[in-house]
């Protein structure tokens, strides 16, 4: 994903089930980031670097990207920046750059799988929303035990009605085969395969390091 001038482009290679898609959307407008399970270690030590990181190459500076971090911990917006300055700072990051970017984020508090949480969050996101052109993408910083009432709740209370919804799964997803396509079935009930992105960061880890 990248962007410039108010622009980005998500682009899907490949699929789990080994479909025939390519997706490659060019869009402008108002893009949304959820980040599901904020408060975790995932999001604070990957995700959120990682969006910044984007950010700082010049990628997702619009004023039309916001960010927000969703979980049950009962934490303010300035909480969840504090938690992830702790990190930038061990990385020495231009602190400019990270306050303003800071003001992309916000954070809003609720459960999993009831959907008053969720509906506060749509409508957290329709604030800042121009309904002509938007996008929504949801990454489930979770474990995957979560993903399929989460993926629901998304499906039923945070779906855009004016362009793209995307999720973004983190590994592991299950913990064999036979979970790993449990989970696939259960979330392509809700989301098309188009839909789907699978995140596996430690990829081939092992293979490269016995290369090495
Ligand atoms: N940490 C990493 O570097 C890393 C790297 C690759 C993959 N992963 C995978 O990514 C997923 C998230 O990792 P993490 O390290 O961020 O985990 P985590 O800190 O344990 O969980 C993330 C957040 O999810 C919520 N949560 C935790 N357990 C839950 C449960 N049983 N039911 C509902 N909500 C729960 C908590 O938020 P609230 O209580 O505030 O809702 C927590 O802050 C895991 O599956 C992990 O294996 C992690």
């Amino acid at each position: 994903m990248g962007s410039g001038g108010g622009q980005w482009i998500v682009e899907k290679r490949s699929s789990f089930r080994s479909e025939p898609l390519e997706v490659n959307v060019s869009e402008t407008g108002c893009l949304s980031i959820v980040v599901l399970g904020a408060s975790g270690d995932l999001a604070k030590k990957k995700t959120f670097p990682a969006l910044f990181n984007l950010y700082r190459q010049g990628f997702l500076q619009s004023n039309e990207v916001h960010i927000f971090g969703y979980a049950r911990t009962k934490i303010s917006d300035d909480d969840l920046r504090n938690r992830i300055r702790s990190v930038f700072l061990v990385a020495c990051c231009s602190i400019m750059l990270m306050t303003e970017w800071f003001y992309q984020i916000k954070y809003v508090s609720g459960s999993y799988d009831t959907e008053e949480g969720f509906r506060m969050l749509d409508k957290e996101i329709s604030l800042h929303e121009e309904f002509r052109n938007s996008t929504r993408l949801f990454y489930l910083a979770l474990p995957p035990s979560v993903y399929p009432v989460v993926c629901k709740m998304i499906k039923l209370c945070c779906m855009n009605k004016c362009g793209w919804t995307r999720i973004v799964v983190e590994k592991p997803f299950g913990k064999d085969l036979e979970s790993a396509e449990k989970l696939s079935s259960q979330i392509g009930e809700l989301f098309g395969e188009h839909q789907i992105y699978r995140i596996d960061h430690y990829l081939g880890k092992e293979m490269v390091q016995n290369l090495v």
